[in-house]
Protein backbone atom coordinates (compact mmCIF):
# COMPACT_ATOMS: atom_id res chain seq x y z
CA UNK A 1 0.00 0.00 0.00
CA UNK A 2 2.50 2.91 1.28
CA UNK A 3 6.40 2.64 1.21
CA UNK A 4 8.77 3.10 3.53
CA UNK A 5 9.37 6.44 3.30
CA UNK A 6 7.89 8.10 6.50
CA UNK A 7 4.38 9.17 5.20
CA UNK A 8 4.51 12.79 6.89
CA UNK A 9 7.15 13.49 4.36
CA UNK A 10 5.27 12.39 1.57
CA UNK A 11 2.01 13.98 3.15
CA UNK A 12 4.53 17.36 2.78
CA UNK A 13 5.52 16.68 -0.37
CA UNK A 14 1.85 16.44 -1.66
CA UNK A 15 0.71 19.34 0.61
CA UNK A 16 3.44 21.95 -1.15
CA UNK A 17 3.18 20.75 -4.65
CA UNK A 18 0.15 22.24 -6.65
CA UNK A 19 -1.40 19.62 -8.68
CA UNK A 20 -3.07 22.08 -11.06
CA UNK A 21 -0.08 23.48 -11.83
CA UNK A 22 1.59 20.68 -12.13
CA UNK A 23 -1.05 19.00 -14.40
CA UNK A 24 -1.33 21.99 -16.56
CA UNK A 25 2.20 21.59 -18.05
CA UNK A 26 1.45 18.55 -19.35
CA UNK A 27 -2.38 18.72 -20.29
CA UNK A 28 -3.83 21.80 -20.84
CA UNK A 29 -6.73 23.13 -18.06
CA UNK A 30 -9.47 24.84 -18.21
CA UNK A 31 -11.47 26.26 -15.49
CA UNK A 32 -14.65 24.65 -14.79
CA UNK A 33 -16.11 26.14 -11.82
CA UNK A 34 -14.81 25.44 -8.61
CA UNK A 35 -12.82 22.54 -10.33
CA UNK A 36 -10.48 22.31 -13.68
CA UNK A 37 -10.64 20.25 -16.28
CA UNK A 38 -9.53 18.22 -19.84
CA UNK A 39 -9.85 15.57 -21.79
CA UNK A 40 -8.58 12.62 -19.81
CA UNK A 41 -5.27 12.06 -20.44
CA UNK A 42 -5.88 7.86 -20.15
CA UNK A 43 -8.15 7.45 -22.07
CA UNK A 44 -9.89 8.75 -25.69
CA UNK A 45 -12.58 11.13 -25.29
CA UNK A 46 -13.59 14.31 -26.81
CA UNK A 47 -16.10 15.65 -24.28
CA UNK A 48 -13.80 16.45 -20.70
CA UNK A 49 -14.23 13.97 -18.38
CA UNK A 50 -11.29 14.50 -16.02
CA UNK A 51 -10.99 16.60 -13.25
CA UNK A 52 -8.99 18.42 -10.91
CA UNK A 53 -9.53 19.75 -7.44
CA UNK A 54 -7.04 22.80 -6.59
CA UNK A 55 -9.10 22.18 -3.00
CA UNK A 56 -8.63 19.05 -2.46
CA UNK A 57 -5.63 18.21 -4.34
CA UNK A 58 -6.63 15.28 -6.45
CA UNK A 59 -7.67 14.30 -9.83
CA UNK A 60 -10.15 11.87 -11.21
CA UNK A 61 -11.84 10.88 -14.49
CA UNK A 62 -15.61 10.81 -14.68
CA UNK A 63 -15.15 8.86 -17.77
CA UNK A 64 -12.31 5.84 -16.79
CA UNK A 65 -11.94 6.37 -13.50
CA UNK A 66 -8.26 7.26 -13.37
CA UNK A 67 -7.83 8.85 -10.01
CA UNK A 68 -4.96 10.14 -7.66
CA UNK A 69 -2.95 12.90 -6.32
CA UNK A 70 0.65 14.80 -7.25
CA UNK A 71 2.83 11.71 -7.18
CA UNK A 72 -0.03 8.82 -8.76
CA UNK A 73 -0.58 11.46 -11.68
CA UNK A 74 3.34 11.67 -11.92
CA UNK A 75 3.64 8.12 -12.29
CA UNK A 76 0.59 7.18 -14.50
CA UNK A 77 1.62 9.91 -16.98
CA UNK A 78 5.06 9.78 -17.50
CA UNK A 79 5.48 5.95 -15.92
CA UNK A 80 7.55 6.46 -13.21
CA UNK A 81 8.13 4.32 -10.27
CA UNK A 82 7.09 6.03 -6.87
CA UNK A 83 9.65 6.46 -5.55
CA UNK A 84 11.14 8.73 -8.77
CA UNK A 85 7.86 10.65 -8.88
CA UNK A 86 8.26 11.58 -5.02
CA UNK A 87 12.03 12.38 -5.67
CA UNK A 88 11.25 15.06 -8.94
CA UNK A 89 8.17 16.27 -6.79
CA UNK A 90 10.31 17.17 -3.82
CA UNK A 91 13.46 18.17 -6.07
CA UNK A 92 11.17 20.90 -7.68
CA UNK A 93 10.38 21.94 -3.73
CA UNK A 94 14.08 21.91 -2.93
CA UNK A 95 13.26 18.85 -0.58
CA UNK A 96 15.47 15.52 -0.32
CA UNK A 97 14.47 11.93 0.16
CA UNK A 98 15.03 10.76 3.55
CA UNK A 99 18.48 8.87 3.27
CA UNK A 100 19.02 5.24 2.97
CA UNK A 101 15.38 4.62 2.64
CA UNK A 102 14.95 5.13 -1.71
CA UNK A 103 16.56 1.27 -2.08
CA UNK A 104 14.15 -0.42 0.22
CA UNK A 105 10.88 1.89 -0.74
CA UNK A 106 11.11 0.37 -4.54
CA UNK A 107 11.30 -3.05 -3.52
CA UNK A 108 7.88 -2.30 -1.02
CA UNK A 109 6.21 -0.01 -3.70
CA UNK A 110 4.31 -3.23 -4.73
CA UNK A 111 3.46 -6.48 -3.95
CA UNK A 112 5.79 -9.07 -4.57
CA UNK A 113 2.92 -11.19 -5.64
CA UNK A 114 3.17 -9.25 -9.12
CA UNK A 115 6.20 -10.55 -9.83
CA UNK A 116 5.67 -13.86 -8.35
CA UNK A 117 2.45 -13.94 -11.12
CA UNK A 118 4.13 -12.43 -13.94
CA UNK A 119 7.33 -15.32 -13.82
CA UNK A 120 5.01 -18.04 -13.28
CA UNK A 121 2.92 -16.72 -16.05
CA UNK A 122 6.16 -16.66 -18.17
CA UNK A 123 7.17 -19.69 -16.87
CA UNK A 124 3.81 -21.32 -18.15
CA UNK A 125 4.18 -19.74 -21.50
CA UNK A 126 7.55 -20.98 -22.23
CA UNK A 127 6.39 -24.87 -21.54
CA UNK A 128 3.92 -24.22 -23.97
CA UNK A 129 6.91 -23.42 -26.49
CA UNK A 130 9.46 -25.95 -25.41
CA UNK A 131 8.77 -28.07 -23.16
CA UNK A 132 8.88 -32.37 -24.44
CA UNK A 133 4.73 -33.05 -24.13
CA UNK A 134 3.87 -29.68 -25.70
CA UNK A 135 1.85 -31.16 -28.48
CA UNK A 136 -0.70 -32.30 -26.23
CA UNK A 137 -1.47 -28.67 -25.59
CA UNK A 138 -0.77 -27.36 -28.75
CA UNK A 139 -3.15 -29.73 -30.37
CA UNK A 140 -5.45 -28.93 -27.90
CA UNK A 141 -6.28 -25.39 -28.92
CA UNK A 142 -5.57 -26.26 -32.46
CA UNK A 143 -8.50 -28.56 -32.00
CA UNK A 144 -10.51 -25.43 -30.49
CA UNK A 145 -9.61 -23.33 -33.01
CA UNK A 146 -7.30 -21.42 -31.66
CA UNK A 147 -4.76 -19.43 -33.60
CA UNK A 148 -0.92 -18.75 -32.65
CA UNK A 149 -1.75 -15.19 -32.35
CA UNK A 150 -4.61 -15.51 -29.91
CA UNK A 151 -2.93 -17.78 -28.19
CA UNK A 152 -0.01 -15.14 -27.62
CA UNK A 153 -2.70 -11.99 -27.30
CA UNK A 154 -4.00 -14.08 -23.95
CA UNK A 155 -1.02 -15.37 -23.16
CA UNK A 156 -1.81 -18.41 -22.74
CA UNK A 157 0.53 -21.41 -21.29
CA UNK A 158 0.74 -24.84 -20.49
CA UNK A 159 1.67 -26.71 -17.06
CA UNK A 160 3.44 -30.26 -18.08
CA UNK A 161 1.95 -33.12 -16.67
CA UNK A 162 4.19 -33.54 -13.07
CA UNK A 163 4.32 -32.51 -9.50
CA UNK A 164 6.91 -30.01 -9.34
CA UNK A 165 8.15 -27.97 -12.90
CA UNK A 166 7.55 -24.80 -10.98
CA UNK A 167 8.38 -25.65 -7.63
CA UNK A 168 11.81 -27.05 -8.71
CA UNK A 169 12.66 -23.80 -10.68
CA UNK A 170 15.88 -22.02 -8.88
CA UNK A 171 13.47 -19.26 -6.93
CA UNK A 172 15.14 -16.50 -4.73
CA UNK A 173 13.76 -16.75 -1.60
CA UNK A 174 11.69 -14.18 -1.49
CA UNK A 175 10.04 -15.19 -4.95
CA UNK A 176 9.60 -18.43 -3.62
CA UNK A 177 7.70 -17.27 -0.77
CA UNK A 178 5.15 -14.82 -2.99
CA UNK A 179 4.99 -18.09 -5.63
CA UNK A 180 3.21 -19.66 -2.28
CA UNK A 181 1.64 -17.03 -0.95
CA UNK A 182 -0.17 -16.53 -4.51
CA UNK A 183 -1.53 -20.50 -3.99
CA UNK A 184 0.54 -21.75 -6.86
CA UNK A 185 3.16 -23.88 -4.86
CA UNK A 186 2.16 -25.88 -1.91
CA UNK A 187 4.16 -27.56 1.10
CA UNK A 188 3.73 -31.21 0.29
CA UNK A 189 1.62 -33.10 2.67
CA UNK A 190 3.91 -35.77 3.69
CA UNK A 191 8.04 -34.44 4.06
CA UNK A 192 9.53 -31.04 3.02
CA UNK A 193 9.37 -29.66 -0.04
CA UNK A 194 6.66 -28.04 -2.43
CA UNK A 195 4.05 -29.03 -5.45
CA UNK A 196 2.45 -27.57 -8.37
CA UNK A 197 -0.50 -26.11 -8.30
CA UNK A 198 -1.34 -26.39 -11.79
CA UNK A 199 -0.54 -30.02 -13.41
CA UNK A 200 -1.19 -31.03 -16.98
CA UNK A 201 -2.93 -28.08 -17.50
CA UNK A 202 -3.79 -24.96 -20.03
CA UNK A 203 -2.77 -21.94 -18.20
CA UNK A 204 -4.96 -18.33 -18.50
CA UNK A 205 -3.31 -15.67 -17.12
CA UNK A 206 -5.99 -12.85 -15.54
CA UNK A 207 -5.00 -9.53 -15.55
CA UNK A 208 -5.68 -6.51 -14.07
CA UNK A 209 -6.83 -3.65 -15.84
CA UNK A 210 -3.84 -2.18 -16.23
CA UNK A 211 -2.41 -5.57 -17.68
CA UNK A 212 -0.84 -6.98 -14.32
CA UNK A 213 -0.91 -10.89 -14.27
CA UNK A 214 -2.70 -11.55 -10.74
CA UNK A 215 -4.20 -15.18 -11.25
CA UNK A 216 -3.91 -18.06 -13.31
CA UNK A 217 -6.80 -20.41 -14.40
CA UNK A 218 -6.14 -23.52 -15.52
CA UNK A 219 -8.56 -25.77 -17.68
CA UNK A 220 -7.61 -30.12 -18.16
CA UNK A 221 -6.71 -31.24 -21.07
CA UNK A 222 -9.12 -34.56 -21.16
CA UNK A 223 -12.70 -33.56 -20.53
CA UNK A 224 -13.00 -36.21 -17.92
CA UNK A 225 -10.32 -34.68 -15.47
CA UNK A 226 -11.71 -32.60 -12.53
CA UNK A 227 -11.97 -29.88 -11.41
CA UNK A 228 -12.37 -28.88 -15.34
CA UNK A 229 -11.08 -25.05 -14.48
CA UNK A 230 -8.65 -24.29 -11.42
CA UNK A 231 -8.05 -21.05 -10.28
CA UNK A 232 -5.36 -19.54 -8.09
CA UNK A 233 -6.89 -18.46 -5.01
CA UNK A 234 -8.08 -14.89 -3.83
CA UNK A 235 -4.99 -13.20 -2.56
CA UNK A 236 -3.49 -9.74 -1.42
CA UNK A 237 -3.48 -9.05 -5.63
CA UNK A 238 -6.80 -11.25 -6.59
CA UNK A 239 -10.41 -10.31 -5.58
CA UNK A 240 -12.28 -12.39 -7.99
CA UNK A 241 -15.18 -10.48 -7.34
CA UNK A 242 -14.31 -7.42 -9.41
CA UNK A 243 -12.16 -8.68 -11.59
CA UNK A 244 -12.48 -9.48 -15.30
CA UNK A 245 -11.36 -11.67 -17.27
CA UNK A 246 -10.26 -10.17 -20.75
CA UNK A 247 -11.02 -6.69 -19.81
CA UNK A 248 -7.39 -5.64 -20.82
CA UNK A 249 -7.53 -7.64 -23.95
CA UNK A 250 -10.40 -6.16 -25.18
CA UNK A 251 -9.76 -2.66 -24.48
CA UNK A 252 -5.79 -2.94 -26.10
CA UNK A 253 -8.06 -2.45 -29.50
CA UNK A 254 -9.03 1.13 -28.30
CA UNK A 255 -12.46 2.55 -27.06
CA UNK A 256 -14.73 -0.70 -26.10
CA UNK A 257 -18.22 0.33 -28.34
CA UNK A 258 -20.06 -2.44 -26.45
CA UNK A 259 -19.28 -4.96 -24.41
CA UNK A 260 -20.25 -8.70 -23.83
CA UNK A 261 -20.15 -10.54 -20.75
CA UNK A 262 -19.92 -14.46 -20.95
CA UNK A 263 -19.42 -16.71 -18.55
CA UNK A 264 -16.37 -18.42 -19.77
CA UNK A 265 -12.45 -17.93 -20.45
CA UNK A 266 -12.65 -20.18 -23.58
CA UNK A 267 -16.22 -17.72 -24.66
CA UNK A 268 -13.97 -14.49 -24.28
CA UNK A 269 -10.97 -16.02 -26.24
CA UNK A 270 -13.27 -17.93 -29.20
CA UNK A 271 -14.96 -14.54 -29.67
CA UNK A 272 -11.50 -12.83 -29.82
CA UNK A 273 -10.87 -15.95 -32.83
CA UNK A 274 -13.36 -14.50 -34.33
CA UNK A 275 -12.13 -10.75 -34.50
CA UNK A 276 -15.01 -9.74 -31.93
CA UNK A 277 -13.11 -8.14 -29.30
CA UNK A 278 -15.53 -7.09 -26.94
CA UNK A 279 -15.72 -9.87 -24.45
CA UNK A 280 -14.76 -10.48 -20.84
CA UNK A 281 -16.30 -13.18 -18.46
CA UNK A 282 -16.74 -12.52 -14.64
CA UNK A 283 -14.26 -15.41 -12.59
CA UNK A 284 -16.53 -18.34 -11.89
CA UNK A 285 -19.03 -15.47 -9.61
CA UNK A 286 -21.91 -14.28 -10.28
CA UNK A 287 -22.00 -10.68 -11.97
CA UNK A 288 -21.87 -8.13 -9.05
CA UNK A 289 -22.64 -4.17 -9.20
CA UNK A 290 -18.83 -3.74 -8.98
CA UNK A 291 -18.51 -5.56 -11.87
CA UNK A 292 -21.23 -3.51 -13.93
CA UNK A 293 -19.69 -0.19 -12.59
CA UNK A 294 -16.60 -1.20 -13.90
CA UNK A 295 -17.91 -1.74 -17.31
CA UNK A 296 -19.93 1.45 -17.33
CA UNK A 297 -16.77 3.54 -16.83
CA UNK A 298 -15.49 1.33 -20.24
CA UNK A 299 -18.40 1.42 -22.34
CA UNK A 300 -22.09 2.83 -23.39
CA UNK A 301 -23.52 -0.40 -24.03
CA UNK A 302 -23.32 -3.62 -21.95
CA UNK A 303 -25.18 -7.29 -23.43
CA UNK A 304 -25.24 -10.00 -20.68
CA UNK A 305 -24.69 -13.30 -22.33
CA UNK A 306 -26.22 -16.29 -20.71
CA UNK A 307 -27.61 -19.78 -21.61
CA UNK A 308 -30.65 -20.46 -22.38
CA UNK A 309 -31.64 -22.87 -19.26
CA UNK A 310 -33.05 -22.03 -16.01
CA UNK A 311 -29.44 -21.75 -14.33
CA UNK A 312 -28.80 -19.01 -16.93
CA UNK A 313 -32.10 -16.91 -16.50
CA UNK A 314 -31.46 -17.04 -12.81
CA UNK A 315 -27.55 -15.40 -13.57
CA UNK A 316 -29.32 -12.69 -15.88
CA UNK A 317 -31.54 -11.79 -13.05
CA UNK A 318 -29.10 -11.84 -10.86
CA UNK A 319 -27.08 -9.47 -13.33
CA UNK A 320 -30.09 -7.47 -13.90
CA UNK A 321 -30.38 -6.61 -10.14
CA UNK A 322 -26.55 -5.54 -10.16
CA UNK A 323 -27.40 -3.23 -12.69
CA UNK A 324 -30.08 -1.14 -11.51
CA UNK A 325 -29.20 1.20 -8.85
CA UNK A 326 -26.12 2.24 -12.16
CA UNK A 327 -28.41 2.77 -15.13
CA UNK A 328 -28.55 5.99 -16.31
CA UNK A 329 -29.38 7.72 -19.44
CA UNK A 330 -27.09 7.46 -21.98
CA UNK A 331 -25.91 3.80 -21.57
CA UNK A 332 -27.88 0.58 -22.71
CA UNK A 333 -27.84 -2.44 -21.13
CA UNK A 334 -29.50 -6.23 -23.11
CA UNK A 335 -29.69 -9.89 -21.90
CA UNK A 336 -28.86 -12.07 -25.14
CA UNK A 337 -30.40 -15.83 -24.46
CA UNK A 338 -28.70 -18.88 -26.16
CA UNK A 339 -30.36 -21.77 -26.93
CA UNK A 340 -30.06 -24.81 -24.15
CA UNK A 341 -27.03 -26.34 -25.08
CA UNK A 342 -25.23 -23.58 -27.02
CA UNK A 343 -22.44 -20.78 -25.20
CA UNK A 344 -20.86 -17.76 -27.54
CA UNK A 345 -18.02 -20.48 -28.31
CA UNK A 346 -20.17 -22.99 -29.91
CA UNK A 347 -22.42 -20.15 -31.10
CA UNK A 348 -19.86 -18.12 -32.52
CA UNK A 349 -18.33 -20.85 -34.10
CA UNK A 350 -21.63 -22.39 -35.83
CA UNK A 351 -23.00 -19.03 -36.89
CA UNK A 352 -19.67 -17.21 -37.37
CA UNK A 353 -18.96 -13.19 -36.70
CA UNK A 354 -21.62 -11.78 -38.76
CA UNK A 355 -24.51 -14.37 -37.34
CA UNK A 356 -22.70 -13.63 -33.68
CA UNK A 357 -23.21 -10.44 -33.98
CA UNK A 358 -26.72 -10.47 -35.40
CA UNK A 359 -27.86 -12.43 -32.35
CA UNK A 360 -25.80 -9.75 -30.12
CA UNK A 361 -28.44 -7.26 -32.08
CA UNK A 362 -31.56 -9.23 -30.67
CA UNK A 363 -30.63 -8.98 -27.11
CA UNK A 364 -33.73 -7.92 -24.83
CA UNK A 365 -33.42 -4.76 -23.42
CA UNK A 366 -33.05 -4.41 -19.25
CA UNK A 367 -36.56 -3.48 -19.36
CA UNK A 368 -38.39 -5.60 -21.68
CA UNK A 369 -36.54 -8.47 -19.24
CA UNK A 370 -37.27 -6.89 -16.11
CA UNK A 371 -41.45 -6.89 -17.06
CA UNK A 372 -41.07 -10.51 -18.15
CA UNK A 373 -39.29 -12.27 -15.57
CA UNK A 374 -41.25 -10.27 -13.04
CA UNK A 375 -44.61 -11.04 -14.61
CA UNK A 376 -43.49 -14.59 -16.15
CA UNK A 377 -46.23 -16.37 -13.63
CA UNK A 378 -49.09 -14.04 -13.72
CA UNK A 379 -51.86 -13.25 -15.16
CA UNK A 380 -52.35 -9.61 -16.36
CA UNK A 381 -55.76 -9.88 -17.12
CA UNK A 382 -56.31 -10.10 -13.71
CA UNK A 383 -56.86 -7.34 -11.43
CA UNK A 384 -54.71 -9.30 -8.27
CA UNK A 385 -51.92 -9.97 -10.51
CA UNK A 386 -51.76 -6.64 -11.84
CA UNK A 387 -51.36 -5.29 -8.23
CA UNK A 388 -49.04 -8.10 -7.51
CA UNK A 389 -46.81 -6.62 -11.09
CA UNK A 390 -47.19 -2.99 -9.16
CA UNK A 391 -46.05 -4.47 -5.87
CA UNK A 392 -43.13 -6.69 -7.00
CA UNK A 393 -41.86 -3.83 -9.47
CA UNK A 394 -42.28 -1.08 -6.39
CA UNK A 395 -38.99 -1.90 -4.74
CA UNK A 396 -37.05 -2.52 -7.65
CA UNK A 397 -37.75 0.48 -9.86
CA UNK A 398 -36.59 2.65 -6.31
CA UNK A 399 -33.48 0.92 -6.93
CA UNK A 400 -33.29 3.50 -10.22
CA UNK A 401 -31.70 6.87 -10.08
CA UNK A 402 -33.78 9.61 -10.93
CA UNK A 403 -33.47 9.78 -15.06
CA UNK A 404 -35.91 9.39 -17.93
CA UNK A 405 -35.08 5.82 -18.13
CA UNK A 406 -36.65 5.31 -14.91
CA UNK A 407 -39.82 7.41 -15.81
CA UNK A 408 -40.38 5.25 -19.01
CA UNK A 409 -40.29 2.05 -17.11
CA UNK A 410 -42.78 4.13 -14.22
CA UNK A 411 -45.02 5.22 -17.82
CA UNK A 412 -44.75 1.29 -18.48
CA UNK A 413 -45.99 -0.37 -15.26
CA UNK A 414 -48.93 2.78 -15.72
CA UNK A 415 -50.16 1.52 -19.19
CA UNK A 416 -50.05 -2.15 -17.97
CA UNK A 417 -51.59 -1.66 -14.36
CA UNK A 418 -53.91 1.21 -14.87
CA UNK A 419 -52.34 2.36 -11.90
CA UNK A 420 -50.36 5.65 -11.63
CA UNK A 421 -47.12 4.03 -11.18
CA UNK A 422 -45.43 7.04 -8.51
CA UNK A 423 -48.49 6.50 -5.93
CA UNK A 424 -47.88 3.59 -5.43
CA UNK A 425 -43.64 3.43 -5.21
CA UNK A 426 -41.80 4.73 -2.93
CA UNK A 427 -40.35 7.99 -3.06
CA UNK A 428 -37.32 8.10 -5.63
CA UNK A 429 -33.91 8.78 -4.52
CA UNK A 430 -33.25 12.54 -4.17
CA UNK A 431 -31.93 13.94 -7.66
CA UNK A 432 -27.84 14.74 -8.05
CA UNK A 433 -26.49 18.32 -7.74
CA UNK A 434 -26.16 19.38 -11.29
CA UNK A 435 -22.63 20.19 -12.14
CA UNK A 436 -21.13 23.03 -14.42
CA UNK A 437 -19.25 20.76 -16.84
CA UNK A 438 -21.78 17.74 -16.84
CA UNK A 439 -19.54 15.21 -16.45
CA UNK A 440 -19.84 12.15 -19.15
CA UNK A 441 -20.66 9.38 -16.69
CA UNK A 442 -22.13 10.98 -13.48
CA UNK A 443 -22.45 7.92 -10.50
CA UNK A 444 -25.38 9.18 -8.33
CA UNK A 445 -25.99 5.95 -6.51
CA UNK A 446 -23.00 3.55 -6.07
CA UNK A 447 -25.08 1.12 -4.21
CA UNK A 448 -28.49 -0.46 -4.52
CA UNK A 449 -30.31 1.27 -2.25
CA UNK A 450 -32.38 -1.28 -1.01
CA UNK A 451 -31.59 -0.76 2.45
CA UNK A 452 -29.86 2.47 4.35
CA UNK A 453 -26.96 0.56 6.01
CA UNK A 454 -25.95 -1.01 2.46
CA UNK A 455 -24.64 2.81 1.59
CA UNK A 456 -23.53 3.66 4.97
CA UNK A 457 -19.54 2.66 5.04
CA UNK A 458 -19.66 4.78 1.53
CA UNK A 459 -21.34 7.63 3.14
CA UNK A 460 -18.64 7.59 5.90
CA UNK A 461 -15.87 7.35 3.75
CA UNK A 462 -17.00 9.75 1.51
CA UNK A 463 -17.44 12.27 3.81
CA UNK A 464 -13.99 11.43 5.58
CA UNK A 465 -12.49 11.81 1.47
CA UNK A 466 -14.47 15.64 1.68
CA UNK A 467 -13.17 16.44 5.33
CA UNK A 468 -10.44 14.10 6.99
CA UNK A 469 -11.02 15.77 9.92
CA UNK A 470 -14.70 14.22 10.73
CA UNK A 471 -12.96 11.17 11.37
CA UNK A 472 -12.53 12.15 15.15
CA UNK A 473 -16.48 12.52 15.04
CA UNK A 474 -17.09 8.45 14.04
CA UNK A 475 -16.53 6.44 17.23
CA UNK A 476 -17.14 3.05 15.51
CA UNK A 477 -17.69 0.39 17.72
CA UNK A 478 -16.23 -3.35 16.93
CA UNK A 479 -18.48 -3.62 13.97
CA UNK A 480 -15.91 -6.08 12.49
CA UNK A 481 -18.26 -8.46 12.77
CA UNK A 482 -20.79 -7.04 11.21
CA UNK A 483 -21.35 -7.51 7.59
CA UNK A 484 -21.47 -3.77 6.42
CA UNK A 485 -20.00 -3.62 2.59
CA UNK A 486 -16.72 -1.86 2.37
CA UNK A 487 -16.53 -1.72 6.48
CA UNK A 488 -13.03 -3.01 6.14
CA UNK A 489 -12.15 0.12 3.80
CA UNK A 490 -14.17 2.16 6.49
CA UNK A 491 -11.98 0.71 9.29
CA UNK A 492 -8.13 0.89 7.67
CA UNK A 493 -9.09 4.35 6.67
CA UNK A 494 -10.05 5.30 10.06
CA UNK A 495 -7.30 3.73 11.18
CA UNK A 496 -4.87 5.59 9.09
CA UNK A 497 -6.24 9.05 10.28
CA UNK A 498 -6.14 7.69 14.15
CA UNK A 499 -1.96 7.54 13.37
CA UNK A 500 -2.06 10.08 11.01
CA UNK A 501 -4.93 12.65 12.39
CA UNK A 502 -3.53 15.67 9.93
CA UNK A 503 -3.42 13.58 6.71
CA UNK A 504 -5.13 15.17 3.28
CA UNK A 505 -7.17 13.66 0.98
CA UNK A 506 -4.78 13.76 -1.66
CA UNK A 507 -2.62 11.64 0.76
CA UNK A 508 -4.87 9.09 1.55
CA UNK A 509 -5.91 8.43 -1.57
CA UNK A 510 -2.05 8.16 -2.28
CA UNK A 511 -1.96 5.59 0.38
CA UNK A 512 -4.54 3.08 -1.42
CA UNK A 513 -3.40 3.96 -4.74
CA UNK A 514 -3.23 0.94 -7.36
CA UNK A 515 -5.64 -1.17 -5.51
CA UNK A 516 -9.07 -1.59 -5.96
CA UNK A 517 -10.27 0.22 -2.44
CA UNK A 518 -8.25 2.87 -4.32
CA UNK A 519 -10.80 3.41 -6.81
CA UNK A 520 -13.31 3.09 -4.84
CA UNK A 521 -12.11 6.06 -2.64
CA UNK A 522 -11.49 7.60 -5.41
CA UNK A 523 -14.70 7.52 -6.67
CA UNK A 524 -16.07 8.59 -3.50
CA UNK A 525 -14.30 11.48 -3.02
CA UNK A 526 -15.09 12.24 -6.21
CA UNK A 527 -19.00 13.06 -5.37
CA UNK A 528 -17.49 16.36 -4.11
CA UNK A 529 -17.21 17.43 -7.60
CA UNK A 530 -20.98 16.51 -7.82
CA UNK A 531 -22.17 18.12 -4.25
CA UNK A 532 -21.70 20.93 -2.36
CA UNK A 533 -19.08 20.87 0.95
CA UNK A 534 -22.14 22.01 3.08
CA UNK A 535 -24.00 19.05 2.50
CA UNK A 536 -21.46 17.45 4.82
CA UNK A 537 -20.63 18.29 8.18
CA UNK A 538 -24.53 17.77 9.28
CA UNK A 539 -24.28 14.15 8.52
CA UNK A 540 -21.59 12.97 10.23
CA UNK A 541 -23.23 12.55 13.66
CA UNK A 542 -25.73 10.52 12.30
CA UNK A 543 -23.56 8.45 10.51
CA UNK A 544 -21.96 8.07 13.79
CA UNK A 545 -25.34 7.05 15.85
CA UNK A 546 -26.19 4.80 11.58
CA UNK A 547 -23.08 2.99 12.70
CA UNK A 548 -23.81 1.87 16.05
CA UNK A 549 -27.15 1.41 15.19
CA UNK A 550 -25.65 -1.38 12.36
CA UNK A 551 -23.50 -2.65 14.58
CA UNK A 552 -26.44 -3.13 17.99
CA UNK A 553 -28.80 -4.84 15.22
CA UNK A 554 -25.80 -7.45 14.12
CA UNK A 555 -25.22 -8.34 17.30
CA UNK A 556 -28.94 -8.73 18.45
CA UNK A 557 -29.32 -10.76 15.46
CA UNK A 558 -26.49 -13.34 16.55
CA UNK A 559 -27.94 -13.10 19.86
CA UNK A 560 -31.24 -14.29 19.13
CA UNK A 561 -29.73 -17.28 16.88
CA UNK A 562 -28.14 -18.19 20.14
CA UNK A 563 -31.54 -17.94 22.21
CA UNK A 564 -33.25 -20.03 19.82
CA UNK A 565 -30.40 -22.85 19.92
CA UNK A 566 -29.27 -22.55 23.90
CA UNK A 567 -31.53 -19.84 26.03
CA UNK A 568 -30.43 -18.64 28.95
CA UNK A 569 -30.93 -16.12 31.49
CA UNK A 570 -27.59 -14.01 30.71
CA UNK A 571 -28.81 -13.66 26.63
CA UNK A 572 -32.43 -12.64 27.23
CA UNK A 573 -31.05 -10.09 29.36
CA UNK A 574 -28.10 -9.13 26.77
CA UNK A 575 -31.06 -9.15 24.48
CA UNK A 576 -33.08 -6.73 26.57
CA UNK A 577 -30.35 -4.69 26.85
CA UNK A 578 -29.52 -4.40 23.11
CA UNK A 579 -33.26 -3.79 22.20
CA UNK A 580 -33.14 -0.74 24.47
CA UNK A 581 -29.91 0.49 22.92
CA UNK A 582 -31.65 0.41 19.44
CA UNK A 583 -34.31 1.98 20.42
CA UNK A 584 -32.97 4.60 21.69
CA UNK A 585 -30.37 5.06 18.71
CA UNK A 586 -33.39 5.21 16.61
CA UNK A 587 -35.16 7.72 18.92
CA UNK A 588 -32.14 9.94 18.59
CA UNK A 589 -31.52 9.42 14.89
CA UNK A 590 -35.17 10.00 14.14
CA UNK A 591 -34.91 13.24 16.44
CA UNK A 592 -32.28 14.32 14.32
CA UNK A 593 -34.37 14.21 10.82
P1 LIG B 1 -18.15 -23.76 -18.28
O1 LIG B 1 -18.23 -25.12 -17.71
O2 LIG B 1 -19.31 -23.19 -19.00
O3 LIG B 1 -16.87 -23.80 -19.15
O4 LIG B 1 -17.71 -22.77 -17.12
P2 LIG B 1 -16.51 -23.18 -20.56
O5 LIG B 1 -16.02 -21.80 -20.35
O6 LIG B 1 -17.59 -23.40 -21.54
O7 LIG B 1 -15.24 -24.07 -20.85
P3 LIG B 1 -14.96 -25.06 -22.00
O8 LIG B 1 -15.58 -24.49 -23.23
O9 LIG B 1 -15.52 -26.38 -21.59
O10 LIG B 1 -13.46 -25.05 -22.00
C1 LIG B 1 -17.76 -21.38 -17.23
C2 LIG B 1 -16.80 -20.75 -16.25
O11 LIG B 1 -17.03 -21.19 -14.93
C3 LIG B 1 -15.84 -21.32 -14.21
C4 LIG B 1 -14.74 -20.86 -15.15
O12 LIG B 1 -14.51 -19.49 -14.93
C5 LIG B 1 -15.34 -21.10 -16.51
O13 LIG B 1 -14.74 -20.32 -17.52
N1 LIG B 1 -15.57 -22.72 -13.80
C6 LIG B 1 -16.13 -23.77 -14.47
C7 LIG B 1 -14.73 -22.97 -12.74
O14 LIG B 1 -14.22 -22.03 -12.11
N2 LIG B 1 -14.47 -24.27 -12.37
C8 LIG B 1 -14.99 -25.33 -13.04
O15 LIG B 1 -14.69 -26.50 -12.69
C9 LIG B 1 -15.86 -25.08 -14.11
MN1 LIG C 1 -17.50 -23.82 -23.53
Amino acid sequence: MSSRIPQDFIDRVIERTDIVDLIDQRVKLKVSGRNYSACCPFHQERTPSFTVSREKQFYYCFGCGASGNAISFLMEYEHQAFIDALRQLATNLGMELPRGEAGEARRQESSPLYAAMEAASLFYRQQLRQHPQRTRAVDYLKQRGLSGDIARDYGLGYAPPGWDHLARQDWSPELKQALIDCGLILPRKSGPGYYDAMRDRIIFPIRDARGRCIALGGRVLNKDDKPKYLNSPESEIFHKGRELYGLYEARQHGKLKRVLVVEGYMDVIALAQYDLRLAVATLGTATSSTHVERLLRQSDELIFCFDGDEAGRRAAWKALQACLSLLQDGKRIAFMFLAQGEDPDSLVRKTGAAGFAQAMEQAQGLADFLFAHQSADLQLQRLEDKAQLAQRMGSLIAQIPASVYRQLIEQRLQEITGIAATAALPAPPAPVADTPQKPRFLRPARRPAASASTALCDKALRLLMLDPQLANKLHPPELDACQLEHWPLLRDVLAMLRRHPHMSTASLLGAWHGSSEGEDLAALAAQEFLLTPSMAAGEIDDIDRALKLADCEYRLKQLTEAIQEQPSRERLQQQLQLRHEIENLRRQRGASH
